[in-house]
């Protein structure tokens, strides 16, 4: 999309990706994504905040006015700071803004000169005339170098990645229909770096924000709808059981059924993926408020079969707030490193093993009772820890 106003003087430069289905090779994009870039145009200088990623430099050149004298980097990844390279060579005179820590990584990412640069500290400010810029670090928003950009007059927050949603759309203002992009965005991008994304909060609530502008998606034109969003998935988990299973002959789909239905009995709310057919990114979601995850394997060649182990590696780097685990198992004839590997493959998540129910094969009357005396003692985990928050 071409030239958007926002505000006098302030516009919105939009490139919408309607085909990309994976981000990073990895991350599933079932509505596309956008790369949002800002042009605010003061009375005595312009300044770009964030450009697009470099497949669509073209559309960011032709969408530019004549001059430019500042393009603003918050961050260094290359679907914001991709098309740099191409603005330097068109605009000689203009310098880039970032900071510290975002200068060694553009130059080593886009081999940018290094007088180009100028670097700017928490809560520095740049005049553009009668328009003046806050810059604002958020560190580990996604990465180290991060900051957003804050317009004084105006009372935009130019946020970046932070309160991003992976939505190619048309619409320039979010509505509720933004909520799942903007949560399954969290759970990949922001969720691994909670504690610092709670402090950036608390942080950003001291300045007045008319208008939350991020560099994928919508913008916010009721900032707390966000802010609230975002409170409550940093929160504690919910009263809520992720099952991540295969099964490949029909014995761990039995042992799930039966733990399912004991969980659900208890009133508790289970989300259960078959990972043969899952989309990875509506796991990322339901991980956000669970507070035990299960893992139904077969064992294949003495490990977790490998749709478990890549689930597993996912969870590992998103790092969901979930504090116990439980592990379901087939397995043929042994299965002493299936559950190790298990064990082994989530280093980073602070969760307890509640208990293991292994079955050579089909599961017996007995040890579809062993699933239930798991559920059981996961349900009273669950009562523990909502009753404390009942009284
Ligand atoms: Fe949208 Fe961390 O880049």
């Amino acid at each position: 999309m071409g030239l958007r106003k926002l505000s006098s003087g302030v516009f919105m430069l939009s490139a919408l990706d309607y085909d990309r289905r994976l981000f990073d090779s990895l991350i599933p994009l079932p509505d596309g994504t956008t790369y949002n870039s800002y042009l605010i145009t003061g009375s005595e200088k312009t300044a770009l905040i964030d450009t697009v990623d470099p497949k669509f430099s073209a559309f960011l050149l032709g969408s530019l006015p004549e001059k430019l004298d500042y393009i603003v980097s918050n961050h260094a990844e290359q679907d914001h700071s991709g098309a740099i390279p191409l603005l330097l060579e068109k605009f000689p005179d203009a310098k880039i803004i970032c900071t510290e820590l975002a200068k060694p990584m553009l130059i080593s990412l886009l081999h940018i000169d290094e007088g180009r640069f100028v670097t700017v500290k928490d809560n520095e400010q740049l005049s553009l005339g009668d328009k003046t810029l806050t810059f604002i670090s958020l560190p580990w928003s996604h990465w180290p170098e991060t900051m957003a950009t804050y317009l004084n007059e105006d009372k935009i927050l130019f946020s970046c990645d932070l309160f991003g949603s992976h939505l190619a759309t048309t619409r320039i203002y979010a509505d509720g229909a933004v909520y799942e992009p903007a949560k399954r965005y969290y759970a990949e991008i922001m969720m691994p770096f909670a504690k610092f994304i709670k402090a950036h909060l608390s942080k950003l609530r001291n300045f007045d924000i008319k208008l939350i502008a991020p560099s994928h998606g919508q913008i916010y034109n009721n900032p707390d709808f966000i802010f609230n969003a975002y409170d409550d998935w940093l929160g504690n988990p919910k009263n809520s059981v992720v099952v991540l299973y295969v099964s490949m002959h029909g014995s761990v789909k039995k042992m799930v059924d039966a733990l399912v239905d004991s969980l659900a009995s208890n009133g508790i709310n289970v989300r259960q993926f078959n990972l043969a057919k899952s989309d990875i990114g509506k796991i990322a979601i339901a991980l956000v408020d669970a507070l035990t995850i299960v893992v139904a394997t077969p064992t294949v060649r003495n490990m977790p079969h490998p749709n478990v182990i890549y689930a597993l590696s996912i969870a590992n780097i998103i790092v969901p707030k979930a504090k116990y685990l439980a592990v379901l198992n087939s397995y043929g004839w042994s299965n002493t490193t299936t559950i190790a590997a298990i064990k082994n493959s989530v280093p980073n998540l602070n969760i307890d093993l509640l208990g293991i129910v292994g079955c050579k094969g089909q599961p017996t009357e007995k040890e579809l009772g062993a699933v239930k005396d798991l559920a059981e003692e996961i349900n009273k985990k669950h009562t523990a820890v909502f009753s404390d928050k009942a009284n």
